[in-house]
């Protein structure tokens, strides 16, 4: 046994006396093994278990929402493409798509081809000590892939730990001296310290300290950046979404784009662009930014680049920003990459991802079968303008906004909306995305900082007939009536 000065001696029981069933003291270490769980056990693992350890072990709070949707009644098993497989066989049509995390689909062959051959082959994941293949491949790609100079890569497994990346590589090309960031109402950046003081949610920052060196602008808005940057030499850096996910699909025109980088280049600010969860071909360009025809300094993916498979992020800044920040050996380790980034499956998960994107022409299909959904959503609009207020996005990031009906729906049901979550009263999202899964097996997404706002980013594989089969979906919902979708919603709380 070891006997240094930190550690406790225990001396192991004779073999004899030591327990050999499931709860076995092993003889080397006398540690005592805990009532541990196999994967066997998490995969045959009942709804009920599931749901019981969710609430004791991950989140109560969180069980609460899941109720009032009814996606607490649903255990995945399989998925596979455009669907995911639950405990009863019932297939589930993925227009959530992982907030964009999936571009590929689920389980794509190739991309699990690729993970499948790097395992059997018994390559390294870890690349801290030596410098790694995969790693430099992945880089190159998205050099490659990036318009302009945006050529030096910091990998990670975040969206968030990108976007810190690239918040600390612009806030250090810029200098001491402009220590100042602007960002844009409604945005969402991640939850980690750094970008909260760049997400606009009085929710996410809670209590938190945050830090002082913000200017807050109105998304779009060039006047209102022009103004900000000519009364304020300190600021350094500008970071916004270039379309709004959280902020319910929001968009500005390409000419704001422009003047954004004409107002930059004068006034000497890096425009960080978050394509979190617009990048990776979902808005009908590989970055949403390149409609416009201009170039960020620094910008930053994540969710799809993993494959949909793993966890996989990159910071991607100009050659200039990046040397200015870290161009150095003394400067050279002050945000090199962390432990995980650059790991060897995940790096060749994208690797094999991007290719597929190309291959497949994913991008194309975006925009193609993009610009049909949104047709078919906007004869929706004129079908129940009562209901639709507003169909907006462009490829696979599409925002449908309902009517506000807090006012309109009858007195009698009223109080019975009052006395739902604060979060579901007057908004329809919630209750048309119950329906849509429980009754026509049809996932979709609601929105952060707009109730009303239901989002839609489905895989780029989605074909025209999965968009036939959402929109007769929810023609069905729809067809009910506001009064209808309502009521049954209630029923189904009070039902539980
Ligand atoms: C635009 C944007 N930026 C950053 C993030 C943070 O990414 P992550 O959740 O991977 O940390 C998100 C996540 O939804 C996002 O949508």
């Amino acid at each position: 046994m070891l006997d240094t000065p930190n550690r406790v001696t225990v001396e192991a029981p004779p073999m004899s006396e030591l327990d050999t069933g499931a709860e076995t003291m092993t003889a080397s270490h006398a540690v005592r093994r805990p009532d541990l769980l196999t994967v066997a056990d998490a995969k045959a693992m009942s709804l009920t278990d599931m749901t019981d350890m969710f609430k004791d072990h991950i989140n109560p709070g969180q069980l609460h929402f899941m109720k009032l949707l009814g996606f607490h009644k649903v255990k995945i098993e399989t998925a596979s493409g455009m669907y995911y497989t639950d405990q009863n066989g019932r297939k589930i049509l993925d227009f959530f798509g992982g907030f964009g995390s999936l571009a590929f689909g689920h389980n794509h062959p190739r991309i699990i081809k690729a993970r499948k051959d790097f395992q059997d082959e018994d390559r390294h994941e870890i690349a801290i000590a030596f410098m790694s293949q995969y790693a430099s491949a992945l880089a190159k790609n998205l050099a490659a892939i990036a318009p302009g100079d945006l050529d030096m890569v910091f990998l990670g497994s975040s969206g968030s730990e990108a976007m810190e990346a690239a918040i600390k590589v612009a806030e250090r090309a810029a200098g001491p001296k402009r220590p100042k960031i602007v960002y844009a109402q409604n945005s969402f950046h991640g939850k980690t310290k750094g970008v909260l003081s760049l997400t606009d949610s009085e929710l996410y920052r809670g209590e938190f300290q945050l830090t002082g060196n913000t200017v807050k602008v109105p998304f779009g808005d060039i006047e209102a950046i022009r103004k900000a940057f000519e009364s304020d030499p300190e600021i350094g850096v500008i970071v916004l979404e270039t379309i709004q996910g959280g902020g319910g699909i929001i968009e500005a025109p390409v000419e704001f784009w422009r003047e954004l980088r004409a107002l930059c280049d004068k006034h000497g600010v890096l425009w960080i662009a978050d394509e979190v969860q617009c990048g990776m071909g979902r808005s009908g360009h590989f970055f949403a930014f390149e409609k416009a025809g201009v170039v960020p300094d620094v910008t930053a993916l994540a969710k799809s680049l993993g494959g949909g498979k793993t966890a996989m992020a990159a910071m991607i800044a100009s050659r200039k920003v990046y040397m200015k920040a870290y161009g150095t050996p003394k400067t050279a380790m002050i945000h090199a990459q962390a432990t995980f980034g650059g790991i060897g499956e995940a790096c060749v998960t994208a690797i094999e991802g991007l290719n597929v994107m190309y291959d497949e022409d994913l991008i194309g299909n975006a925009e193609r079968t993009g610009d049909y959904l949104i047709k078919r959503l906007n004869e929706l609009k004129d079908k129940y303008p009562q209901i639709i207020k507003d169909v907006r996005g462009r490829g696979f990031m599409v925002g449908l906004e309902f009517q506000d009906f807090s006012q309109t729906l009858p007195a009698l049901l009223r109080p019975m909306v009052g006395l739902l979550d604060d979060k579901l009263k007057g908004s329809l999202s919630g209750f048309v995305g119950a329906e849509l899964l429980r009754d026509h097996n049809v996932l979709v997404a609601f929105t952060e900082y707009n109730r009303n706002v239901i989002r839609l980013e489905p895989p780029l594989i989605c074909g025209r007939e999965h968009v036939d089969e959402f929109i007769t979906a929810l023609d069905t919902v729809l067809g009910r009536g506001i009064v209808r979708i309502v009521r049954d919603f209630i029923g189904s709380q009070t039902k539980k």
